[in-house]
């Protein structure tokens, strides 16, 4: 078969492992060509693309980003946007679409799919906010270099008698502040699914000075939105999706701790470091099996769906099922976090 390959939307570890596993799977057990469209949705639409030889799947598996390049492109912001998808992936003669990505960019392979274009998805983003599936690739490396991160900051933070608030990504959930709010040991998580008091927050850090301990972390998701006077963050921008830009939120925070309870404070905002650089074997292993399926599901017809861990296993589920609404953290993943505040 003619296939072919997009990665859309944020970059994050693990999707070289995706498109290795994918390809050589592919070539050697069933003989097929590739497509590797560049910068996602951005490549159909543009016909700007490259033939992938075997020899591009290899030495790829450790490397983050993706060798295909990425974009938060949406046809649907063009007018005739999926029209014009559509004769161009007639044009390449293609059989069929493996279209790694998030939300976003598996939305859009969902109408492609309603409109007969053979689609398979592969769930990826660092976030984890992906339904139907137990975890996404990106997740595990993301929360490991966010842990590092908290445990650096606890020796500054102590010795300078300093609140460190880290600012981590995360847009609707808070999977990255949880997991690593809890792997770091942090004494505060604020996440955008959970309500919070700025004097619950002030309280712990308090209690904690009364117990001799002159240092607080408190790690933050930049979804998170604090409410009330001088709080707004005014640049603001969005992508083609409507996503607005985020961040501002840790240094907000640390200002307002610094005036309430004059405790010197310090935002530290992990931004892009978090998607950055080699995948964990973790997300390697992940990427691998999911590629694997993705491959293996194309030659069974298995289109209009995406690959998910359930368990140990990966199994095929409907694209919509994983993107209809946003995977949240839930209570009890948090009530844990909770057990450590303070
Ligand atoms: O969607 C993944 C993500 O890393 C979010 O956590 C973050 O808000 C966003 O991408 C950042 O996007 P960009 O790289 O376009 O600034």
């Amino acid at each position: 078969m003619k296939i072919g390959l997009l990665t859309g939307g944020g970059d994050c570890p693990g999707l070289n492992a995706v498109i290795r596993a994918i390809g050589k799977k592919g070539i050697v057990h069933y003989g097929d060509e590739f497509i590797g469209l560049k910068n996602g949705w951005a490549g159909l639409m543009s016909l700007d693309y490259l033939e992938l030889k075997r020899k591009d799947f290899s030495g790829i598996l450790h490397l983050g980003g993706t060798i295909l390049g990425s974009s938060r492109t949406n046809p649907e912001k063009e007018e005739g946007g999926y029209d014009l998808a559509i004769k161009n992936f007639k044009g390449l003669e293609l059989d069929a679409l493996i279209v790694i990505g998030g939300n976003d960019t598996l939305g859009v392979a969902v109408k492609l799919d309603e409109l007969g274009i053979p689609v398979v998805g592969v769930p990826k983003t660092i976030d984890n906010d992906i339904c139907a599936t137990d975890m996404t690739f990106g997740f595990d490396t993301a929360v490991t270099v966010a842990t590092e991160a908290i445990d650096r900051l606890h020796t500054t933070a102590e010795s300078h008698h300093r609140c460190m608030v880290v600012e981590v990504m995360g847009r609707h959930a808070g999977w990255i502040a949880t997991h690593a709010g809890i792997a770091g040991g942090a004494d505060y998580v604020l996440i955008p699914e959970q309500p919070f008091e700025i004097e619950d927050i002030l309280s712990k850090i308090q209690s904690r000075m009364n117990r001799g301990k002159f240092f607080s972390i408190i790690v933050v998701a930049e979804g998170v939105e604090l409410k009330g006077e001088g709080w707004e963050i005014q640049t603001r921008e969005f992508d083609d999706f409507g996503n607005v830009r985020l961040g501002g939120v840790g240094d907000l925070l640390a200002r307002e701790i610094e005036k309430r309870i004059g405790i010197e404070s310090r935002a530290v905002v992990l931004g892009h470091v978090q998607r950055g650089g080699t995948p964990t074997a973790y997300d390697r292993m992940l990427g691998t099996k999911y590629g694997v399926a993705a491959i293996d599901m194309v030659h069974q017809g298995n289109f209009g769906m995406m690959t998910a861990l359930q368990g140990t296993k990966v199994r095929p589920v409907p694209i919509i099922d994983g993107v209809k609404e946003s995977k949240t953290v839930d209570k009890e993943t948090y009530e844990i976090a909770k057990v450590f505040f303070g």
